[in-house]
């Protein structure tokens, strides 16, 4: 693809099938594994193990938090910004939801020839950034944002934007997305480097959570490690190294799930 941040969508696809075929109890998705044979074989057998259950994670985790939110809010949008080949509408199949899947153009016309949209689903061929593509959906309507291993893709001041317009539009709207630290940024860039030279590379991090809030006029939520469940439900599964690094990212916080309220 010509934007070298579309080009990183097979990583967590790929991450999404493996989990799903070898942990279902941790994470199922039997669309993507469906969808397997589209997948360029490199993305399926760089990764560790470990990598592949880090990037599993943050639809584990943000899951049961859209399935949360539309619990709370009966009639509601789940919008998925950069959401590639995100399946999480076949995921989670509920009539009130209604999941808006943006993405560039490229992305959205690849998606539509493999993956055609659920039922309770809409493809927007948009760039996040600006702002037209909101005159498509019902402002009025409880909204969750969802944006998994996308906004480090930014600079900081992209993403700072991005809420302030999210704000001035969505009166109701919470957001909820994955982030690292300035270290682990700078793993994350050695690991997707590893996918290619037409790789994108990773700039926005956060250090510090209350210092972002502040800056984006936004509420804490919450804030969770990576870990916690699948140290829990897989310890006795996964291999020693993928146990060290799920020990020591979730006891230095070097990665987690950001839920902002951003009323
Ligand atoms: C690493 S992929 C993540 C895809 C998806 N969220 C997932 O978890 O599988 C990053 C995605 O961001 C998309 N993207 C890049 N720039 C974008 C922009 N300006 N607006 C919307 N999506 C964008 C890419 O095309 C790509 O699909």
């Amino acid at each position: 693809m010509d934007n070298k941040i579309a080009n990183t969508l097979f990583i967590p696809f790929a991450a999404r099938i493996f989990a799903a075929e070898h942990f279902s109890e941790y994470f199922n998705d039997k669309t993507a594994i469906q969808l397997k044979s589209h997948i360029p074989q490199k993305f399926l057998k760089i990764s560790s193990q470990y990598e592949m259950i880090a990037s599993a994670a943050r639809y584990h985790i943000s899951d049961k938090k859209i399935q949360q939110f539309i619990d709370k809010n009966g009639e509601c949008n789940i919008i998925n910004l950069g959401a590639g080949l995100e399946t999480v509408a076949f995921r989670i199949d509920n009539k009130n939801a209604i999941f808006y899947q943006i993405d560039l153009s490229e992305v959205i016309q690849f998606r539509q020839q493999i993956l055609p949209p659920n039922n309770n689903e809409i493809l927007i061929a948009a760039s996040m950034l600006d702002t037209d593509w909101y005159a498509k959906i019902d402002k009025n309507k409880p909204t969750l944002f969802i944006a998994n291993g996308v906004f480090m893709y930014f600079y900081e001041q992209d993403i700072l934007n991005l809420i302030h317009n999210i704000k001035q539009n969505f009166k109701n709207a919470e957001l909820i997305f994955d982030a690292t630290t300035k270290f682990g940024v700078k793993c994350a860039n050695f690991y997707v480097s590893r996918f290619g030279e037409d790789m994108a590379k990773m700039y926005f991090y956060i250090n510090k959570l209350e210092e972002f809030a502040t800056k984006s006029q936004t509420q804490i939520l919450s804030s969770q490690t990576f870990f916690t469940e699948a140290r829990q439900m897989l310890w006795h599964k996964v291999n020693f190294i993928t146990k060290f690094n799920m020990w020591l990212v979730d006891t230095f916080n070097l990665s987690y799930i950001i839920h902002l309220d951003l009323k």
